[in-house]
């Protein structure tokens, strides 16, 4: 089959969907691969490294291309550019796009690569979540440091001594958890928590300190259903109140704070309000990583850093993965590689399986019908 890999459009993504590594199993699979011109020069995967493994540089990937793999889901023009029954393996973001219905119109089968059920073993090696929040949990805190104008680790010096920063983590998930064990490693004093109460011994094993609300016997229940999923749950009045009251207090000393926390399919959980931020010191720094999907913090901004009158920077850095865009495209073709293996039989025939659990969870547009619900 033709695989197509076209560059991606969204201003800021510099990530591609396949690597000279994937392009070479595929095309030893014996399948071509046509790659945009251009379209790894951002994550520094330049044509001539694809050419050397195989594939052709094109000026439209679209155009015979059974199958398409991009990072972020084809836009406007790009689905007019799709031919009937083409493939597509993206993120589709499903719960905000507002263009899903165009797919199944176009007859194309989509998947969406998020909604991956993620307790499965074998499909581990396909999380984009969880490959792309990992490096994102990292940067993060590099590039809140990079903003912080004191350091991270106690030092002892003639001068005197430097105090080591305190760091507080809101949301202890994949990239929560890469967060807090780069911070450590950095020197900092580190304090997390999150709605999972299993996150405590993750926190922990890394060094850091758990900050525990306390929940009722009905929360714990709730917790203990989501975990089933790997995902959170909607706290209750009661459990944001006691959450909201120790999360003041610790932000309120703290230097940095990194703020990771989501709900698959809903707007971020709004963790820190402006009036704990205006008791933060001047000089602290919060990097809020939910800043796309409404913030986990109050007076955040996407794409703009505001410094607030108590001089509080706080960042609104969206698509963190795209600024370690070498490794997350790495990690991120490698993931796209191993689903759309298992879109091949035993026979090595293309068959989309809607009796294959992955597959099923994926497949959001299939023969014309859209097979996504919202919530
Ligand atoms: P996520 O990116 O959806 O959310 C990040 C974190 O925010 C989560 O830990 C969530 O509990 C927390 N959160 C949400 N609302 C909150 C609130 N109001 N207050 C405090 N915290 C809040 O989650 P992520 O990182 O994608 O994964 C969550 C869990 O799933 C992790 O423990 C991860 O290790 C697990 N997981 C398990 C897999 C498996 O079993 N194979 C595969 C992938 C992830």
């Amino acid at each position: 089959m033709q695989i197509g890999i076209p560059a991606e459009t969204i201003v800021g993504e510099n990530r591609i969907a396949a690597t000279p590594e994937t392009v070479k199993k595929w095309i030893g699979a014996g399948h071509t691969v046509v790659i945009e011109r251009n379209a790894g020069v951002k994550a520094a995967y330049i044509n001539s490294a694809f050419e050397q493994v195989g594939a052709k540089i094109v000026d439209d990937a679209y155009a015979g291309s059974q199958i398409i793999l991009k990072v972020r889901a084809p836009k406007g023009d790009e689905i007019q550019k799709l031919a009937a029954n083409t493939t597509v393996v993206a993120m589709f973001d499903p719960y905000r796009n507002t263009e899903l219905d165009q797919f199944a119109e176009k007859q194309i089968s989509a998947f969406a690569l998020e909604l991956l059920p993620r307790t499965l073993s074998r499909a581990q090696n396909m999380d984009v979540l969880s490959s792309q929040a990992n490096l994102s949990g990292y940067k993060s805190v590099l590039l809140a440091a990079t903003e912080y104008q004191r350091m991270f680790p106690m030092l002892m010096t003639a001068a005197g001594t430097v105090k080591p920063a305190r760091v507080v983590i809101m949301g202890v998930g994949v990239a929560g958890l890469q967060a807090i064990a780069t911070a450590k490693r950095l020197g900092a004093v580190v304090e997390a928590t999150d709605l999972r109460p299993t996150a405590k011994d993750q926190v922990e094993s890394l060094g850091g300190k758990w900050l525990d609300v306390p929940m009722s016997e009905e929360e714990q229940q709730k917790a203990a259903d989501a975990a089933k999923n790997g995902y959170g749950w909607m706290p209750g009045e009661e459990y944001i109140r006691d959450q909201a009251a120790i999360v003041d207090k610790a932000v309120s000393n703290a230097d940095i704070v990194i703020t990771t926390a989501l709900l698959p399919g809903r707007d971020a959980p709004r963790l820190i309000k402006a009036e704990t931020v205006a008791k933060m010191k001047p000089g602290s720094v919060i990097l809020d990583m939910a800043v796309e999907t409404g913030g986990n913090v109050e007076g955040s901004v996407c794409g703009e850093t505001v410094v607030t009158e108590n001089g509080v920077k706080i960042l609104g850095i969206p698509n963190i993965p795209s600024t370690v865009a070498t490794e997350a495209s790495a990690l991120y073709a490698r993931n796209v590689f191993n689903f759309v293996e298992t879109l091949f039989d035993a026979e090595k025939n293309f068959s989309i399986n809607q009796e294959d659990e992955i597959q099923k969870a994926l497949l959001i547009a299939h023969n014309g019908s859209l097979l996504f619900k919202r919530g």
